[in-house]
């Protein structure tokens, strides 16, 4: 029987923070997206039922992130206080089997990538529908890559010419015009060809040049392991 989607988000989130969060464990990255408020969910049971982690601190990656950790009354750090971090647990909207992600599909990418680079140990949680051989291998929801608003016009043109596909401005529900993001920006959802090879590495690194661009949602050797919470009710990790 397969299990619903967030019993295998929240079992997948559990597993990580108990697995990698003890009480040596002092800044924690906390991510964005529907999987991690189930991280947070545990870490708060943690501390505030099990009497555990007390001293630990929590650095956002979002203003979601943020109420999040204020709502579970988890003390909330800053990257100004607290730049180097312990562990840092975020979800994905797809993990290939190198460990690539596309991040971002919440709009939260830039801070979440941030916070991840002044991580020691950064780990995915998950439910099976992310886990890919390849990227786009089951659908392409696009690579969301956050933009300066004067420059998503040249941006679009510059990512399509070098590397095919379309790449669209994300567009706001229940308003008018286009998302802004937490920082202020837009973003433009670049859908990749899917049956194209790519080297991530490398185009991360192109696109991360082009004037304007502020961060792609690519992730490029950054997650150590990622935690899957399978169909099948089990916790599958992948290093
Ligand atoms: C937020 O912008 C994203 O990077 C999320 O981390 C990603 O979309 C995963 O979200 P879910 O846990 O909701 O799938």
């Amino acid at each position: 029987d397969k299990i619903a989607l967030d019993e295998a988000k929240k079992m997948a989130a559990y597993a990580a923070v108990d697995q990698w969060i003890t009480e040596d464990t002092k800044v924690v990255g906390i991510g964005s997206g529907s999987t991690i408020v189930y991280a947070v969910e545990r870490l708060a049971q943690r501390v505030w039922k099990e009497g555990q982690l007390g001293d630990m601190i929590c650095v956002p990656t979002s203003f979601q992130s943020r109420l999040l950790i204020l709502d579970h009354n988890l003390n909330l750090g800053d990257l100004d206080r607290n730049p180097f971090i312990d562990v840092c647990i975020d979800g994905a909207d797809e993990v290939d089997s190198q460990m690539v992600l596309i991040k971002g599909g919440g709009g939260c990418l830039m801070q979440e990538k941030i916070v991840a680079s002044c991580a020691k140990t950064f780990i995915i949680v998950a439910d099976y529908t992310k886990k890919s051989l390849r990227l786009g291998e089951q659908w392409c929801k696009g690579i969301p890559i956050e933009v300066s608003p004067m420059a998503h016009v040249p941006v679009k043109l510059k990512i399509e010419a070098l590397f095919g596909g379309e790449a669209e401005l994300r567009m706001a529900f229940r308003k008018a015009g286009p998302i802004v993001t937490d920082n202020g920006n837009f973003l433009l959802d670049w859908k990749f060809v899917a049956k194209r090879e790519y080297d991530w590495d490398e185009v991360n690194r192109v696109i991360t040049l082009l004037p304007g661009v502020l961060e792609t949602g690519l992730f490029v050797n950054m997650a150590i392991k990622s935690y899957f919470g399978m169909a099948d009710g089990t916790v599958k990790v992948q290093n």
